[in-house]
């Protein structure tokens, strides 16, 4: 029963882009194509994302829909629709021009949509349904999965820096769904590539909210790189006022998660004064106690030494020792569980 709803809303879904992508070349919809183009997107990228145009409408979507069989509550449940208090049906997506977001499988499975200006709700996007997860999907991966993902995706915050990116030559990008990086979508970048790079927005928000990824990427055991430029406040802008050659220096700059932290951290020291020497080596040897590659370790340690004059064997004992007592923290733990396993406490 679950599983024929849930074919159900993927038919409506498909039915539904494809009515966006008709709707694109109608007369209302001139608007939305001058926007598009605005925007930088040619007719090629359009016709590869599938994107389209949700008229200015209470009904356009709905009507369709009803025409095709389906009811009004299994159009509310796509998410597609909307009921207000009073039990009226009315459409979702209004005025906007409208990504969908495909998984693998090619399943549509939900919709951004974007006003054609400055409206207070920019994106809209589809609710949690029976066939969408958003901690579990990522837009653009069937895009980038025909492209060579496996060499590299580069995760960006927004539908349109990924769709940009594209249109610049780098078809390998994904965009997150407007939340915080899940330990879901973390695994399912893992499945498709060998690394990510991360490239958020520039502004403060978008930095916290890539540190955030980058923690979840790394906890996940996902190989990465970060992706720092200034200028611009997101890879789109950037492309449009840099261009590709520039964006290809960025790439060929990427760090390391490890090269990144240690960087960040330090801003935060004025390492002329020993104090804040010792406090930076305190951060960084954290920092390297995560990084569960050696080789890596050494050549991070070897420039820490350079810079702060304290010699690799000093920076390199305090590692250990973090590492050590890792290491034991662990071994008790797991010599607990053996324990509680073996005790018939429960007789
Ligand atoms: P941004 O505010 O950075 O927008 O949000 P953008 O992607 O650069 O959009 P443009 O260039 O102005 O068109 C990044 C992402 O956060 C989600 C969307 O997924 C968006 O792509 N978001 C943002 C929303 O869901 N709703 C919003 O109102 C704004
Ligand atoms: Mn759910
Ligand atoms: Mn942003
Ligand atoms: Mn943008
Ligand atoms: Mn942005």
């Amino acid at each position: 029963k679950r599983h024929d709803m849930r074919e159900r809303i993927l038919k409506m879904n498909k039915l539904a882009a494809k009515h966006f992508v008709a709707n694109l070349s109608t007369e209302a919809a001139k608007a939305a194509r001058g926007y598009a183009s605005k925007r930088g997107l040619t007719r090629e990228i359009i016709a590869t994302y599938g994107i389209g145009f949700a008229p200015e409408s209470w009904s356009d979507l709905t009507s369709f829909l009803n025409g095709h069989g389906y009811k009004n509550d299994e159009i509310v449940m796509a998410g597609l629709a909307v009921k207000n208090d009073k039990g009226h049906v009315y459409d979702k997506f209004r005025n906007r021009l409208m990504f969908p977001i495909i998984d693998v499988r090619g399943n549509v499975i939900a919709f951004g949509g974007r006003a054609l200006g400055d409206d207070a709700a920019k994106y809209m996007n589809s609710p949690e349904t029976p066939v969408f997860h958003k901690g579990d999907n990522v837009f653009g991966l069937n895009v980038a999965k025909q492209f060579g993902a496996k060499d590299g995706l580069i995760l960006v915050e927004g539908y349109m820096d990924a769709v940009s990116l594209h249109v610049y030559g780098f078809p390998n990008a994904v965009a997150g769904l407007g939340t915080a990086l899940t330990d879901g979508q973390a695994s399912l970048l893992k499945r498709y590539s060998n690394v990510v790079y991360v490239c958020y927005d520039s502004d403060e928000a978008g930095q916290k909210a890539a540190d955030k990824a980058i923690d979840i990427l790394s906890a996940g055991g996902v190989k990465l790189k970060v992706l720092s430029y200034t200028g611009a406040k997101d890879p789109d802008e950037f492309l449009k006022t840099k261009g590709v050659e520039s964006f290809k220096q960025v790439i060929a700059k990427a760090l390391s998660a490890t090269e990144y932290r240690i960087l960040k951290a330090r801003k935060n020291y004025n390492l002329v004064e020993s104090d804040q020497t010792v406090e930076f080596l305190e951060k960084a040897a954290e920092i390297l106690a995560q990084n569960p590659n050696a080789v890596e370790r050494e050549i991070y340690m070897k420039r820490i030494s350079h810079e702060t004059d304290i010699s690799v064997e000093s920076i390199s004992a305090q590692v250990n020792k973090l590492i050590y007592n890792k290491n034991r923290k662990q071994l008790k733990m797991q010599e607990r569980k053996v324990q509680s396993v073996n005790k018939p406490d429960m007789l």
